[in-house]
């Protein structure tokens, strides 16, 4: 595998060292696009960029994100939305231009042309520089759950009951999650230049083991990263547990 591991003490070197991998690529291209994920992996990522753009370590005045995946059915302003995550933790908190975000919207009327929309406006900004990753308990990338296709494009998929439960905490009744997302594809994730993928928890250790160790399998979508020309995978300690058995750290 070519993919470059940095393992890092805990949770937060691993945001810090996840941001210095953002910022960098912001400085060397201001306009960069970048791929952005929700969940509470990234968040302290997150965190740092807001610090580093209020200290004016970092401009995003250039620069576009495009969310990576959305609920399906959820109000834009429900505090559940990923639309709402992703305000609040970062673009509400940054020098990016409103116009220069984007987010898949779960309450389109054609749901069907909503991503395929998505899909091309992504193309039309020349596709994603940067792309950050977190990983789900079953392997899933974004919401591409098991059994995604590895050139799939952006598009409305059933979710599975393992995330469903996994997001549960953030709703009040774990039959409030949403059953849909939409979601860019395996393809879509494959073709962006540089992908960062971070994980932290004892609870990610087998996943990221099977994820970056195991068999390349449709079973585990994040496997097919193995593949890809330019992955850095962030972890802390306990993320990175399974990794050793048998092999060397790296760092
Ligand atoms: C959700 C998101 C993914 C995210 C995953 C893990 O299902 N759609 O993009 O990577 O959960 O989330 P967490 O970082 O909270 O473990």
């Amino acid at each position: 595998m070519r993919a470059k591991i940095i393992i890092t003490d805990n949770y937060q070197l691993m945001s810090e060292a996840a941001a210095r991998l953002v910022i960098e690529q912001i400085k060397k291209k201001p306009n960069a696009v970048l791929g952005l994920a929700t969940g509470a992996t990234p968040i302290g990522l997150y965190e740092n960029l807001v610090k580093a753009a209020w200290l004016k370590t970092v401009s995003l005045s250039q620069t576009k994100a495009f969310l990576l995946d959305e609920y399906v059915g959820l109000n834009k302003a429900d505090s559940r939305s990923f639309h709402y995550f992703i305000k609040n933790k970062l673009f509400d908190r940054v020098d990016i231009k409103k116009e220069n975000t984007f987010i898949p919207d779960g309450q389109a009327q054609d749901l069907k042309k909503e991503c395929a929309s998505y899909e091309s406006l992504i193309k039309r900004h020349g596709g994603i520089d940067l792309l950050i990753l977190g990983i789900g308990l079953n392997g899933h990338l974004a919401f591409d759950e098991p059994g995604s296709e590895i050139d799939s494009k952006t598009r409305v998929v059933k979710l599975k009951e393992q995330t469903r439960r996994a997001n549960a905490a953030y709703f009040k009744k774990p039959s409030q999650v949403p059953r849909q997302g939409i979601t860019i594809g395996l393809g879509t994730i494959m073709k962006a230049r540089k992908i960062i993928l971070l994980a932290a928890g004892e609870n990610k250790a087998g996943v990221i083991r099977r994820a970056l160790k195991g068999k390349i399998t449709k079973s585990v979508p994040a496997s097919i990263l193995q593949t890809h020309k330019n992955l850095t995978v962030v972890l802390d300690q306990a993320a990175a547990g399974e990794l050793m058995a048998g092999g060397k750290r790296r760092k």
